[in-house]
């Protein structure tokens, strides 16, 4: 690794300054997240040796099958944010409900609320392929000094402050915003230290990669159909290129790199399709956005969506711009359909 490469312990310094709401409370807490993802990423990596691998037998909220690992990173990222007392509340896809950390002491100073998939792609665990960690992090509403409601993680994720995810792939990865930008950065594994490999990640403005779980084609509206064949025709630059992993986070960081479109649109019988706005659509949005490029419902953008929910799911259409807007003219075409 280049020893003139920033760390990102450097990087969050430098960078403190420019945020609005500069008081080092943000940079404590995405030092907080770095810290569990580091843990969670050994745990990752020594998967295939030790006897964590498989399901836990508990189901989650939506009744998907738990597997140990997810268990597991939900109580890291947990401990370490509520062990430090630098959050005010916790929402993951693995609790039922939302967490309120309890600093009594403090009188419920802190004011950031974390919303995280501790584990995404955790189908893939089995089979050696990336996983990852997405995290979105917001101010609370309710006032400080309170304990927080629902309220404080049902906003729209405009009004995100942070997001970003960890990919623990053949190198493991940060790459996240604060709306100045994406800077990504890899774990030198030796020392345990993240540096800053990918500053100011830009999405390419139109791409040859289409990435979505083709197998439920039959239960696509007609738009998502019809795009998909428009991918698939032979003019221009296409026939496009088909990508799926199947782990949100390692689609998404491929498409941000080469150019493309991921999409899990809702189908007939997933009416808002599978992802989760709060912890998967959000924060990929953000960071999108953040890198020039674009995430809808198909109709709508993301971040303008009010979430009612905490686990509600969202159709999610996210990529480079020009790839977007042309699903979202099929989409258009059978509106309602
Ligand atoms: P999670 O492991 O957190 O439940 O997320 C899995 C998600 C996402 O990562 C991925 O893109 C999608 O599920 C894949 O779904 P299909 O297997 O239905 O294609
Ligand atoms: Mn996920
Ligand atoms: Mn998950």
């Amino acid at each position: 690794m280049d020893r003139n490469k920033r760390t990102l312990g450097e990087f969050i310094i430098e960078n403190q300054a420019a945020f609005q709401y500069s008081s080092g409370e943000l940079s404590k807490l995405i030092n907080a997240i770095r810290l569990a993802a580091k843990v969670v990423n050994h745990e990752v990596n020594k998967a295939g040796l030790v006897d964590i691998l498989g399901d836990s037998g508990d189901t989650n909220i939506q009744g998907e099958n738990q597997q140990k690992l997810d268990v597991l990173a939900n109580e890291k990222f947990k401990q370490t944010l509520t062990k430090r007392e630098i959050v005010c509340g916790i929402a993951s896809e693995e609790e039922d409900d939302f967490i309120s950390v309890n600093s009594q002491d403090k009188n419920f100073q802190n004011k950031y609320v974390v919303l995280i998939d501790p584990l995404d792609g955790s189908s893939n665990i089995d089979v050696n392929v990336s996983v990852g960690t997405i995290f979105s992090i917001y101010r609370r509403v309710t006032p400080i000094g309170t304990p927080v409601t629902k309220e404080d993680f049902l906003q729209p994720g405009i009004n995100q402050v942070a997001a970003g995810y960890f990919i623990y792939g053949t190198s493991t990865m940060l790459v996240y915003t604060t709306g100045h930008g994406v800077n990504g950065f890899t774990l030198n594994p030796a020392i345990g230290t993240f540096y800053l490999s990918h500053p100011n990640m830009t999405y390419p403005e139109t791409g040859r990669i289409y990435s979505i779980n083709e197998g439920n084609y039959i239960h696509f509206p007609q738009g998502v159909k019809d795009y998909i064949k428009y991918c698939q025709q032979e003019e221009g630059d296409r026939p496009y290129t088909s990508r799926y992993i199947g782990s949100l986070v390692s689609d998404f960081h491929r498409n941000m790199i080469k150019g493309g479109i991921y999409m899990y649109p809702k189908s007939s019988v997933a009416s808002n399709g599978k992802l989760r706005l709060l912890y998967e659509c959000n924060p990929m949005a953000f960071l999108a956005e953040q890198a020039g490029a674009k995430a809808s419902d198909g109709y709508r953008r993301i971040l303008e969506i009010q979430p009612t929910e905490l686990h509600e799911r969202a159709p999610f259409f996210c990529g480079s711009r020009k790839m977007v807007e042309k699903a979202e003219e099929f989409m258009a075409r059978h509106k309602g359909a």
